[in-house]
């Protein structure tokens, strides 16, 4: 934990002995929202989309007495006291503290707390693949929302590991929805599919990348749905988040999926992704097509 730098609130704090209130209401309710943004090279990627999002989850939940603007300073000074230029943010607002009751009082304090950790080490997985298991999606019906309440999305992580997995993909009607963490991608007679974005899913910032590199490497996409079974006999599958990046799924409940490797356009895309983060590529630059 030495090298995990954390602020609660205003204060910079040690990780390894950090405390919150008893009467947090994240505790009892996971009431709050948060955001993971991965920095490359000392930059913050994709920061404008990130706390768009976040501000839409805070407004989405009724926390509306926050000044973002506020909050990005906050997140921005924090970065670059934690002084890890590849790096990996996570930050989120509570709606306060009180005594455990589900209608929230009147005035609470929102609760701020961020950490920065050193971004993992991708090379192995982007090589290799992972894993995963279909697991039914329990989720509520806002997945849009980045919420604190990640219980279903725990559960599913740990099913897969009692599995001798990586990873889950939540399904929900014979459809896959999602990732535990990531967005779920097929490509499926070359072409490459993934969700439109609804209340099931999380509008993914690194879906949009992946959409706008597809775009300049002239790899045909379209958004739709996977069933379960035509995952199973898609060419390549892959999932992709903030941390993670791009994982190619070469095994799904079993089923080797291609050659069982991560297939020809998920590397394609990889490769471009990787080079691209970490030559100083920025998000906004590569959406705007
Ligand atoms: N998760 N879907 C879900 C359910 C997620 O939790 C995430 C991100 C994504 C991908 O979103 P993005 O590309 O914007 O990171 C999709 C973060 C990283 C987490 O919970 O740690």
């Amino acid at each position: 934990m030495n090298n995990i730098f954390m602020i609660i609130n205003d204060e910079p704090v040690n990780a390894q002995d950090a405390r919150i209130s008893a009467w947090d209401r994240a505790i009892y309710f996971g009431d709050g929202v948060y955001e993971v943004i991965q920095a490359y090279n000392g930059k913050l990627w994709a920061f404008d989309a990130h706390f768009a999002r976040f501000k839409r989850s805070l407004h989405e939940i009724g926390i509306d007495n926050i000044d973002i603007n506020q909050i990005k300073e906050k997140v921005l000074a924090g970065f670059e006291k934690a002084n890890q230029p590849n790096a990996l943010l996570y930050f989120h607002i509570t709606r306060g503290i009180q005594p455990r009751l589900h209608t929230p009082a009147d005035e609470l304090k929102p609760q701020f707390l961020m950490f920065v950790k050193p971004a993992p080490d991708n090379s192995s997985i982007a090589k290799n693949g992972i894993k995963a298991i279909s697991y039914p999606d329990i989720r509520w019906k806002r997945c849009d929302i980045k919420s604190l309440n990640l219980l279903a999305n725990v559960m599913a992580c740990n099913e897969a590991k009692i599995k001798n997995c990586d990873d889950a993909v939540f399904v929900s009607d014979n459809i896959v929805i999602e990732g535990t963490s990531s967005t779920f991608f097929a490509v499926i007679d070359s072409k490459l599919i993934t969700r439109p974005l609804n209340h099931q899913v999380l509008p993914g910032i690194t879906r949009g990348a992946i959409l706008a590199i597809a775009k300049r490497l002239n790899i045909e996409f379209f958004e739709g749905e996977t069933p379960l079974l035509q995952a199973y006999e898609a060419q390549e599958l892959f999932l992709c988040g903030t941390g993670s990046e791009i994982r190619a799924i070469v095994e799904l409940d079993g089923r080797q999926i291609g050659n069982g490797t991560p297939g020809k356009i998920t590397r394609k895309i990889t490769d471009y992704f990787i080079n691209y983060t970490r030559t100083g590529g920025s998000f906004e630059e590569l959406i705007k097509g």
